[in-house]
């Protein structure tokens, strides 16, 4: 999709990767609503990067929030052809010792807001009929990649790698789905996350060196050059680090040895295949 002229609706767009984004959008001449729970620092950057640049509040943990926002935008613009689904945080310690609020936590914003900004603008972008986007946020945590101390938070980056895997197959041909999972990006995400973590999760002196590590990943302008050239090319996975492929591979190794071990592939394999038994009973039926 080519972005200039576009309408682009980012989640979380007021730090970050989100604001990477923003402006690589706005670069390439599109329209940018930066939607976000931290309404003073999406002004203020709005401000600044002019006037194709537009604030909103949003919380990602409401549907009636995203209902909000999309009636806003819609009334503003008419359509939008480009959802990010972005905002995220980054709670989570040892999964034996995670309380199951912290669980409700990170799963409503990581993974339902996700879901909640997709269908919320999804449903109304099939109702266009115009070629659009939507890319959701996950992780290089989605592809394999092994972080201690954050077990839901990778099981929130799974799981929506899963959910558009399934969303592409099941959207209208003028929408495609679009999955970037970053690295390490130099962001404010374990700062920001406290704002609606249910307790403090690392102390000062954790989060001092959270924040060193974080300052060393990529720039957050470099991972939207990499997200918005993904969105025009439509690319389903839109990886970012070069070193996950071999984390990928690694994965995928152990799977296909499982395979071998446990259930070769033979020339009868596909009699317990659902799709191939689904399309057998329809053609009986028919
Ligand atoms: N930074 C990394 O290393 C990294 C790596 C992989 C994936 N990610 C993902 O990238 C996305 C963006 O994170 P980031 O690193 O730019 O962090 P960030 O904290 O800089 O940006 C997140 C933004 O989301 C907003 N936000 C948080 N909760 C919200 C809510 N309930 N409703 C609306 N907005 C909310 C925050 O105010 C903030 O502006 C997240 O989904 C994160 O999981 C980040």
């Amino acid at each position: 999709m080519e972005i200039d002229g576009k309408i682009c609706v980012i989640t979380g767009g007021a730090s970050g990767i989100g604001l990477g984004l923003a402006k690589a959008l706005l670069a390439r001449g599109g329209q940018v609503v930066l939607a976000d729970i931290n309404i003073a620092r999406a002004e203020a950057v709005a401000e600044e990067l002019g006037p194709k640049a537009h604030a909103a509040a949003l919380d990602v943990r409401s549907t009636e929030s995203f209902e909000a926002l999309a009636a806003q935008v819609f009334s503003s613009f008419g359509r939008v052809d480009v959802m990010v689904n972005n905002a995220g945080v980054s709670g989570g310690r040892g999964l034996l010792d995670t309380p199951e609020d912290e669980i409700d936590w990170v799963i409503d914003v990581n993974l339902k807001g996700v879901w909640r900004g997709t269908s919320v603008f999804g449903k109304r972008m099939r109702e266009q009929t115009t070629p659009s986007v939507i890319c959701n946020i996950g992780s290089e945590n989605s592809l394999g990649y092994i972080s201690r101390g954050l077990g839901i938070y990778t099981a929130s980056k799974h799981g929506v790698v899963g959910m558009c895997d399934v969303l592409r197959h099941e959207l209208p041909a003028h929408m495609k789905v679009c999955v970037a999972c970053p690295g390490l990006v130099a962001s404010d995400l374990t700062r920001s996350s406290t704002q609606t973590a249910p307790r403090p999760r690392l102390n000062e002196a954790q989060l001092d060196m959270s924040d060193r590590v974080m300052a060393m990943g990529m720039p957050p302008e470099e991972a939207g050059e990499m997200i918005a050239k993904g969105i025009e090319r439509e690319d389903f996975i839109i990886p970012l680090h070069a070193h996950v492929v071999k984390i990928a591979e690694t994965r995928w190794q152990e799977i296909a040895d499982s395979f071998a071990a446990h259930a070769p592939y033979t020339p009868d394999a596909e009699k317990y295949n659902v799709q191939a038994i689904i399309r057998q009973l329809m053609s009986e039926k028919d």
